[in-house]
């Protein structure tokens, strides 16, 4: 089942226009919200963000965040997920197909959920990155449905035997395809800034308010390629990654090629709060 419009339907049953704004333009939003213990997590941050992005594009959002919220959770127990993730997407819907803003659309609400366990075994374990140029327009934060600039990225990292595409403009490190990503130098947090070059991550503010209870230092400034190779340990955040350790950048390993204490102390944090 899932949500369309403000009804838990059959997914065969629904019919989306061929016109539809999203389909033509990519001009619509988005969330991807995680799912705990059956209940959506850090739900205020995900519709905050949604709130956000759809005043930014101008998109109306059809009814309320509680009757939404109500909606996504009878989904959840519709569909019974208890640990899964929720996609939800507004296009500004369908009209004959012109740039402009159509007089006349209704936007269409999508969402569909599905069960997906934690990916414990590469938090232990990390991933490998390939270094790729960030090509994306400048307004990297807001959550919008274009997303080809992350798809080629993520495609070019996979092409190249990596598991995520860590993203640069002229040197400097901004985020990954779909997610956030961290440094550790001798014991600073680095970051980049939640500025309008990266997504202002629900799980990277959730990771730097557990930095803070740790009392570990932190630099939200943009820092380089190099840096970033030189790092004592790198990690990758976001909703459906957690906080996963990086242990290869362009097939090198980034210091010893395993999790670093602070990447395991963050994801200890993360747990004994959330799980
Ligand atoms: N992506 N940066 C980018 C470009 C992202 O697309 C995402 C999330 C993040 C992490 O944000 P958060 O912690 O709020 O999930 C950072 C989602 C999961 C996606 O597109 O599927």
């Amino acid at each position: 089942m899932i949500l369309f419009q403000d009804q838990i339907v059959e997914k065969s049953s629904i019919h989306i226009s061929p016109d539809d704004r999203g389909y033509n333009f990519g001009d619509g939003v988005y969330e991807m919200f995680r799912v705990y213990k059956g209940e959506l997590f850090a739900k205020e941050a995900h519709f905050a963000r949604l709130i956000r992005t759809a005043e930014a594009v101008q998109i109306q959002l059809p009814y309320s965040i509680e009757l939404l919220e109500e909606k996504l959770n009878s989904l959840l127990q519709v569909e019974k997920i208890i640990e899964g993730t929720v996609y939800l997407q507004i296009t500004r819907g369908a009209a004959p197909r012109a740039h402009a803003f159509p007089l006349k659309s209704e936007p269409v609400v999508y969402a569909h959920c599905n069960e997906v366990k934690r990916p414990v075994h590469i938090m232990k374990q990390g991933i490998t990155v390939k270094i790729v140029a960030d090509i994306r327009w400048l307004r990297c934060d807001l959550k919008t449905l274009n997303l080809l600039p992350n798809v080629l990225a993520k495609q070019e990292a996979l092409d190249a035997g990596a598991d995520e595409a860590i993203l640069h403009r002229d040197g400097l490190v901004t985020e990954c395809s779909l997610s956030n990503v961290m440094m550790v130098k001798d014991g600073v947090l680095h970051t980049h800034p939640a500025n309008n070059l990266i997504l202002h991550g629900v799980t990277r503010a959730i990771v730097l308010a557990l930095a803070r209870e740790l009392e570990l230092p932190i630099l939200e400034e943009p820092f380089t390629l190099d840096a970033l190779r030189s790092a004592d340990e790198v990690f990758i955040t976001g909703t459906t990654v957690e906080v996963t350790p990086v242990v290869a950048i362009d097939q090198q390993k980034v210091a010893d090629g395993v999790i670093g204490p602070i990447t395991e102390r963050l994801q200890e944090a993360f747990e004994l709060k959330f799980l």
